[in-house]
């Protein structure tokens, strides 16, 4: 009995201190202390965008030496991967975005966010003209900021070709908004084909989804729209809910060209199994309100859709290409920014930056480089950028106490000596600071989704690959999601979704 009474008292004071550690980390992260405000004798660093490689650099940049400024129309962060999920509701919009403000809070000196858009780069100038853009808009809603150094960050949009009825008729799988307005969207559909004297064409027209792009966004999507498909509507709509089609249309050969060829059969013959219709080397070449007008072997097709979802790659966004306009001779890469191994901007030699190269750096989607536009290189590159704008830092500071020693007239013989060794020691460091290190990319492997709780991953394996996919992968993927999370707070709300999907299943109703 005493054992029993002690194992309690333990069990007991175990809840307490780790509830009180919980606590105290998470009160903590809520209210972090005091922060050093803006000093106008710092350099200001101003940061275009709130995505993967904007946060990643504020993630790592120590403020301590700069001024800050972050400049996105979205004051958040928001994790793509787990995008499609939402987009059917298996996860909670808010569980896979953070806020800006949470990341620039827990900095040594105060970051400014400004939620606007940036409409125009001054290069000569060093400025940034920006305008609100939200729907709620004060009597100032434009302004024109100076900066030192600029990171373009910026992030790319969705690729249409110009093909007709796809802005106007189709949902895109970009932002948050594009997941929301799908899910109602696709509820719309489903109850419009419940609503009693439908005809059966028009059932058949409204239950049919269509996803344009066999790349991952497509793939993932697809696989998420299935599981909702089979796990919810089929009970909540039994009547309507086997007349439910997904039809994927992929303009080349085949699907998911950047993943293994065994992976890429591999999720063909699980849509083949979960009844998901892939069209390869079809073409859509025009979307309507109701239909879409698609190419095959030089035929015209028109196949009558309820909703359409355009995962057609990307494209610059209109900044990029007026950004690009400044340097005609260096910017000539149709993809995207050129930048050299360090992440700044290619500008001609004869460019009239006062400082000798350029003062903006450029990473993610918005450049055109060797690496694919993924989360994984634009993170990275933010990384990579923290440390370098680390060793600006220390360079600045090391020059500043070079010029006041080589200022200081020291008449002890002694403190003379000394004051020459420190000179040594900082130009030893100087030089060594000049040999920056190039950006490396490091491959994790690529990962997709495919639904059916099946995922593929080729991930690198030695000096070659492993290609892996099913439930196992399927267990792989979630938990290597979970902990690239953001925060302890995203990866609570994602886990409990994932638990709370399962126990009562996804919500039909149409907000
Ligand atoms: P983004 O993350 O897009 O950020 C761009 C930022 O710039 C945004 O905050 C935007 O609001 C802001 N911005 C836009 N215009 C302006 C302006 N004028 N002024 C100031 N700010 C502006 N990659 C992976 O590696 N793995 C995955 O599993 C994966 N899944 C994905 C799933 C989906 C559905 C999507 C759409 C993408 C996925 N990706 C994935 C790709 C990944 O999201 C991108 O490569 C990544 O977001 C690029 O980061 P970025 O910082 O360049 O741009
Ligand atoms: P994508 O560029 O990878 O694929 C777009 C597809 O749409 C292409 O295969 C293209 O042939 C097809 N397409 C374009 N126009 C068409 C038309 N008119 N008719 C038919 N098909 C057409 O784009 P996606 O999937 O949005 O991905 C963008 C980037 O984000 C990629 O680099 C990708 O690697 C990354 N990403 C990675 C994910 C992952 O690793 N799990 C998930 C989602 C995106």
């Amino acid at each position: 009995r005493s054992f029993l009474q002690n194992l309690g008292r333990v069990t007991l004071a175990g809840v307490i201190v780790s509830g009180g550690t919980f606590y105290y980390v998470t009160q903590r992260d809520r209210h972090p202390g005091l922060q050093l405000p803006h000093d106008d004798s710092k350099k200001t660093i101003a940061i275009l965008g709130s995505g993967w490689g904007a946060s990643s650099l504020l993630k790592g940049l120590d403020t301590e030496e700069w001024n800050v400024v972050v400049i996105s129309p979205r004051n958040y962060f928001l994790f793509t991967p787990l995008l499609p999920s939402v987009a059917v509701g298996t996860l909670d919009s808010r569980s896979i975005i953070q806020s800006t403000r949470y990341i620039t809070r827990h900095k040594k000196r105060a970051v400014k966010v400004i939620e606007a858009e940036a409409q125009d780069i001054d290069p000569v100038a060093k400025t940034i003209t920006l305008s609100d853009h939200s729907p709620i808009v004060g009597a100032t809603s434009t302004s024109t900021i100076n900066y030192d150094y600029l990171v373009y960050a910026v992030g790319a949009e969705t690729q249409t070709f110009g093909i007709p009825g796809v802005k106007e008729h189709a949902c895109f799988m970009k932002e948050l908004g594009d997941a929301e307005k799908f899910q109602g969207q696709l509820m719309d559909c489903v109850e419009t084909a419940a609503f009693p004297g439908q005809s059966e064409e028009e059932i058949d027209r409204l239950l049919h989804m269509v996803v344009v792009g066999g790349g991952p966004t497509g793939i993932e999507l697809s696989g998420e729209i299935h599981d909702f498909l089979e796990d919810d509507l089929k009970s909540w709509y039994p009547e309507l809910a086997e007349r439910i089609k997904i039809t994927l249309i992929e303009a080349l050969p085949s699907v998911l060209p950047m993943f293994s060829k065994q992976l890429i059969d591999y999720t063909e013959s699980t849509f083949k199994d979960a009844k998901i219709d892939i069209k390869t080397k079809t073409m859509v070449k025009e979307v309507k309100d109701k239909s879409v007008i698609v190419e095959s072997n030089g035929q015209r097709h028109e196949l009558p859709m309820g909703l359409l979802v355009w995962a057609g790659g990307n494209t610059l966004r209109p900044l990029t290409k007026k950004l690009m306009s400044y340097f005609p001779s260096t910017q000539t890469n149709r993809r995207g920014l050129s930048v050299d191994n360090h992440l700044r901007l290619l500008v001609p030699s004869t460019s009239p930056d006062p400082t000798g190269s350029s003062s903006i750096f450029a990473l993610g989607d918005c450049t055109a480089s060797s690496y694919a536009p993924t989360a994984q290189v634009a993170s990275q590159q933010g990384a990579y950028l923290a440390r370098l704008f680390g060793q600006m830092a220390k360079r600045e500071k090391a020059l500043s106490r070079l010029s006041e020693l080589a200022k200081a007239d020291v008449a002890d013989p002694v403190k003379d000596e000394e004051r020459k060794k420190e000179i040594d020691v900082i130009e030893k460091q100087l030089a060594r600071a000049e040999q920056q290190r190039p950006f490396h990319y490091s491959h994790q492997g690529s990962l997709a989704y495919i639904g059916s709780e099946k995922a593929i991953a080729d991930l690198p394996f030695g000096s070659g690959n492993l290609a892996t996919g099913g439930v196992a992968t399927y267990l792989f993927w979630r938990s290597a999601y979970l902990s690239t999370l953001f925060s302890l707070r995203n990866r609570t709300l994602v886990a409990s979704d994932w638990l709370k999907t399962k126990i009562f299943g996804r919500d039909v109703s149409r907000e």
